[in-house]
């Protein structure tokens, strides 16, 4: 791994789990002070809504914790695969999407599910799609990304890999 370490965080349209997933993961580098170590980016394996804004609901959420969204969707391409070293999916039909593309990872690039960094996931490692939900849906996955990234993140620094979570 460089000095720098990239990690791209992939849900289907890329506009409510995934930039959560960013913009925590960046909140907390930050906190640390570590933020000009990582490159974080996120990705949809979907095509809907490229372009777009994160969804309002994840704005909110993020914003009751300080935190705010940037960006606009975009899709999953092949080449990601090369270039990031840890590619991070919220659940398992994102980890076929990643498989759809056809393309090997990078020798570096590692894939994992996202909380399998979550100390509280227990049987459960997806975290859920919030999009056809409420309110709650977004809180709760904000909570499962907060642990998950913070764990993630320390494991980062601890270790510089998280093949073993
Ligand atoms: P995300 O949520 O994958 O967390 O961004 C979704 C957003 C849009 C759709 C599904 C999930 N959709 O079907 O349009």
């Amino acid at each position: 791994m460089t000095d720098r370490a990239s990690v791209l965080f992939v849900c289907l349209g890329n506009i409510c789990r995934s930039p959560l997933a960013e913009g925590v993961f960046r909140d907390l580098a930050r906190e640390r002070g570590v933020e000009d170590r990582y490159e974080v980016d996120s990705a949809g394996t979907g095509a809907y809504h490229v372009g777009e804004a994160p969804d309002a609901r994840s704005r909110e959420v993020a914003a009751a914790h300080g935190i705010e969204l940037l960006g606009s969707a975009r899709q999953l391409v092949a080449a990601d695969l090369e270039r990031f070293d840890f590619v991070i999916a919220m659940d398992r039909e994102n980890l076929d999407g990643i498989r759809g593309l056809g393309e090997e990872t990078g020798d570096g690039t590692e894939v994992h599910l996202l909380r399998e960094f979550d100390p509280e996931a227990g049987e459960e490692l997806e975290v859920p799609d919030p999009y056809y939900g409420g309110r709650s849906g977004f809180e709760n996955v904000y909570r499962m990304v907060e642990r998950s990234c913070r764990e993630l993140l320390g494991h980062l620094e601890r270790n510089g890999t998280p093949l073993d979570p």
